[in-house]
This record gives structure tokens, sequence and C-alpha cells, in this order.
């Protein structure tokens, strides 16, 4: 099956955006199946910048772009991210956007709890704030609205009372104000004419898709490490985010995932609270923050730089079953005079080949480091091997070797066009 999975190998952040929109032309079809608009994916074309939530990256270049059934879904946020860009020159309309009836949906009430949580806690996990965790806890709950309940207003109503005999007592135990049923209703009835133009069977359309022998690009969102079973729990989202979720969250089948490309960035950053074995709190730290434009897309957050950690990495080409990587802003490591690579972690005397699962162990491991000599010349815009200084491919080599999964591209900029390209993982 001539199909290509993207996913984040680390904790997100690692630039699938670009890849998407870049992969996107080789596509017939692009897919988000899991997350929400927590998720912030920058596609740089020429002098135009936009920055995706929610919407699938192909819909930049008119690509029939899918929100699969594993997305929990805003539709007030899905309704303005379509109209600003809309406001870029992108008209989304129902022929280029599907969205699958049987996502479901994220509603004001999930957002507050998210907040209301994150200001209560001790121990914050740092989310987005845009509610996602509370929602897939309803649809595992098995009491969330979906986006085909928006068809029949009188189940909605019964569903709704259903939802708030749940979220009634928590609300109050947070000190939030009871919430207006007839109001949430109310609100729902508006957007519904808006929403469900775009709504159908995601997975039949996907079916015919591929028995025509067409090619289904899937984008994920976050990263393997925020995995909600892989990564370093409780400080993760709320969804599987590894490539296997491509299936689940849009309905084609284990084999629907294809060849998995997995991102990741040339140095390791995260947003939100959690362990970070390799976190620099130096000036190199700052460097690769400030130098790499480390902020959050969505929530304007700093995020927090670290060197390549290839015991992460090497799980994540595990756990994800990735066939090759695309390494990303390699640039962002030019002129500094030494790297370093972990290579293994120390934990009460011993050396360890992986992370752990206990949070206790995950932030008590230390960090073994290789170092390398970095190099001095300019990688940014570098389109071909040739263009790279020596210890920079070097550099790419050593990871390589050390995760088990070659290069199949190097991004060398934020631009569409300045990426090495040594296989298509379309051909492979
Ligand atoms: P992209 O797709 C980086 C992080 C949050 C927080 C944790 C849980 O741009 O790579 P949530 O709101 O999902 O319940 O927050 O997950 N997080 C991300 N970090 N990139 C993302 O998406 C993220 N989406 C969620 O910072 O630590
Ligand atoms: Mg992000």
């Amino acid at each position: 099956m001539a199909n290509v999975t993207v996913i984040g190998a680390q904790w997100g952040d690692e630039g699938k955006g670009k890849l998407v929109d870049w992969l996107s032309n080789r596509a017939d079809v692009v897919v988000r199946f899991q997350g929400g608009h927590n998720a912030g994916h920058t596609l740089v074309v020429g002098n135009q910048v936009y920055k995706l939530s929610l919407l699938p990256s192909g819909v930049v270049q008119g690509k029939l772009s899918v929100i699969g059934n594993g997305v929990v879904v805003d539709p007030w946020h899905l309704l303005e991210e379509i109209a600003k860009l809309g406001g870029q020159g992108v008209n989304i309309t129902p022929e280029l956007l599907v969205l699958a009836d049987n996502a479901c949906l994220i509603l004001p009430l999930h957002r507050d709890l998210d907040q209301a949580r994150e200001a209560a806690a001790v121990n914050k996990i740092g989310t987005t704030g845009r509610g996602i965790g509370p929602a897939y806890e309803d649809k595992v709950g098995r009491r969330a609205i979906r986006v085909d309940d928006l068809r029949d207003r009188d189940a909605l109503e019964a569903k709704i009372d259903r939802l708030l005999a749940h979220h009634t007592p928590l609300r109050r135990g947070l000190g939030l104000p009871e919430y207006d049923g007839a109001q949430l209703l109310a609100a729902l009835e508006e957007i519904a004419p808006k929403i469900l133009p775009f709504a159908q069977p995601a997975w039949k359309l996907l079916d015919g898709v591929v028995k025509s022998g067409k090619r289904v690009l899937f984008e994920g969102a976050q990263g393997a490490l925020l995995d909600v079973d892989h990564g370093t729990y409780p400080y993760v989202t709320s969804s599987n985010t590894v490539a296997g979720q491509a299936a689940a969250g849009s309905g084609l089948g284990p084999k629907g995932p294809g060849y998995v490309l997995g991102i990741v960035k040339a140095y390791t950053t995260r947003v939100g609270e959690g362990p970070f074995p390799t976190e620099l709190f130096d000036e190199v730290g700052q460097h690769l923050g400030t130098v790499g434009k480390e902020f959050g897309v969505v929530t304007g957050r700093a995020r927090r730089c670290g060197w390549f950690d290839a015991v992460l990495v090497r799980q994540s080409v595990a756990l994800n079953g990735i066939d090759g990587i695309a390494l990303t802003k390699l640039d962002i490591l030019d002129g500094l005079p030494t790297l370093k690579i972990c290579v293994g972690y120390k934990l009460r005397g011993e050396t360890l080949d992986y992370l752990p699962a206990g949070l206790k162990d995950q932030s008590a491991i230390e960090p073994i480091y290789e170092e390398m000599e970095g190099w001095s010349e300019s990688t940014a815009g570098a389109t071909s091997w040739k263009d790279l200084p020596a210890n920079a491919v070097k550099y790419v080599r050593r990871v390589e070797e050390l995760i088990g999964a070659p290069a199949a591209m190097v991004s060398t900029s934020p631009q569409r066009d300045d990426t090495i390209m040594v296989r298509d993982p379309f051909q492979d």
C-alpha cells in the first residue's frame, strides 16, 4: 500500500506540519487521526505562514483532507480555523474537508474542566488548556456528543442531560458555575448547519480512496513521548500518538498506515511539565530556544530545550515501527563548537538503554553523553548532502546509527523546499 504516516518521534513540535505539507503534493488525501486543536503545525510557503491546529496540513495544497474519528473536534474552533485560512486565501469547502461523523466533540465544558484542574493542581500537567483530556475522558466514558448527534435535536437533548449528570458534580467540586444544558443545546443547534455539511462516514470514503489506488498521507500530532500509553505518563496527552493509531483513528485497518516516517528534531524540546533527561539550563539551552524559535504555536509558551536523546528516539523507532526519519532543524546546531548526544542513562549505578516506565525513575535517570565536534558553516537552506559540512554529515550518520533508522529526509529550514531528499517515502 502506497500510504505514508508522519508521526512525531519526540515530545511534539518536531516539524511535522512542514513535512506533511511537503509530502502532500505526492498524496491524494491527508488524514488527521488523533489529538485535537492542541497541535500546532506551522507551514511556511514563500512569504505566507500558515498556523494550523486542527485542520490537516493538506488543506493548504488543496488536497482532500480528512479529520478522522480518532480526533476530538471543537466545532467552534473548527469554524474559526476555516475562517482564518479563508482570510489567507485558502477556501475550505466540503469538497476539500471531510469530518468523520463518528468523531467526538470538544465542548466548552471540557475546556472549563481542563483549565480549572490545571489551576487547582499541585502537580500540573501543563496542558494546552483546550479541553483535550476531558473530551477523551467522555469518549471512553461513553457519554460524549459526536458529530452525527448534531443531526437529531431530540436525541441530542437526552445526551446533554446524560453528560451533565457526570459534569455537574465535577464542576461543583471545582467551584465552577452550574452548566446550563439548554444553552448548550441552543449553541449546538446553531452550529450544526455549519458543521454537518463536512460530516460523512470518513472510513467509507477512505476505503474507496485506497481501493481506487490513491495515496493517503496520515498526519500525526504531538509525539511518541506524549502517547497516553507509551509516553512519560501522566505528563502526556490523552490520545495514542503512535503510528498504529493511524489505523484505528481513521478506520482504514492495520495495513493502512503504510510507510512510517518519524519526524525527529536534531535536538530535543518539550513544552509543559514532566521528565526531560537531556534538558539544558545553560547558554546552550538558551541558544537552541532562541535560534530555534522554540515557542509553542498554540500557547506561546517557551519550549524547554536540550541535547539530542538517541535513547528516546530509538525507543520511538520501535514503538512506531519507523521505517525512516526526517531530521529537522539541523541548522539550529550551526556554530556550536561541541555537540552532545545522549547514548544511555545511568540509574542508581546501573546503565539503561531505554526509558523506564516509572515517573520516579524517569526523573532520576542521568544521561550518558557522547561528544562530537560541531561545524561553523551554515547548513540553513541546504538541499543536497554536498551542501553540508563534513561534521554535519557525521552527526546525521551517528544519529542514524544510534537510533537504528535511516534518514529519508533532512529539513534545513522552515521553507517548504529546503529539504534534502534521500528517498521518497511514497516510493518505498
Ligand atoms: P504538535 O502537534 C507539543 C503537550 C502539552 C502538555 C501535554 C498535555 O504541535 O507537536 P493536552 O492539552 O494535549 O492535554 O496537553 O501535551 N502537547 C504538545 N506539546 N506539541 C504538541 O502538538 C502538543 N500537544 C499537546 O504541552 O504537556
Ligand atoms: Mg506544537
